[in-house]
């Protein structure tokens, strides 16, 4: 039996997709494959802390408060990720620039969803730009993590229609259910070892 890819989720807010992929884990297409060994976020008050409590999965507290830099905050996470024995860190609505300290330490492992389809309304309000924008289709994008915010090389995206109607809500609220489908899909893509970086592309090998 192949050992399961341990996760460390990375998490700021609510934490849906953290949950989708803990239940992902639990019962659904990860289940055997991938297990979620600890989730960190640096918001004390981050409800994303109790979702994780609830699934018995370790909830711990990297807060910024009282630490100077980023490569600091990012040092005690990197140490914790470290004891629990992760292999790919998955950023969840993590609301911080990652460091080149923390990329050296996971490189080519760590990953993001954004609520939009990148290279398009980067940043922290994907869905509320889509509206205001206009377009008439906007999506979610799973990619690696690089230096730069929001960029690097593209493992998935899922296409959402926009309709007249929509408010930031409407949209957000369709959009999460197509990210709690696309982060578990992408996961399993890195678990079985199928996922290789070419330049800024990503070949998804076959099964
Ligand atoms: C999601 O829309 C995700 O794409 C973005 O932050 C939000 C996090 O939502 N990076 P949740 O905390 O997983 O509910």
């Amino acid at each position: 039996m192949v050992k399961p890819v341990h996760l460390g989720i990375l998490a700021s807010g609510s934490g849906s997709n953290a949950e989708a992929i803990i239940k992902s884990c639990e019962n659904g297409r990860l289940k055997g494959k991938t297990v979620v060994s600890v989730l960190i976020s640096d918001n004390p008050d981050a409800y994303c802390l109790e979702r994780a409590i609830m699934h018995n999965i370790p909830a711990i507290i990297c807060s910024r408060s009282g630490i100077n830099s980023r490569e600091e905050h990012d040092r005690n996470i990197v140490t914790e990720l470290k004891k629990w024995d992760v292999e790919l860190v998955v950023l969840a609505g993590y609301m911080r620039l990652i460091s080149s300290y923390f990329l050296q330490e996971f490189p080519h492992r760590v990953i993001n969803i954004h609520p939009a389809l990148l290279p398009s309304f980067r940043g922290m309000h994907g869905y509320k730009d889509a509206v205001e924008y206009g377009v008439k289709i906007t999506g979610i994008t799973v990619h690696f993590v690089d230096d730069q915010m929001d960029h690097g090389p593209i493992i998935l995206q899922k296409s959402l229609e926009v309709v007249f109607e929509d408010t930031e809500e409407t949209l957000k609220e369709r959009g999460l259910k197509l990210e709690h489908e696309a982060f578990p899909e992408a996961i399993e893509l890195y678990c079985e070892d199928r996922l290789e970086i070419i330049g800024r592309k990503v070949k998804i090998k076959p099964n």
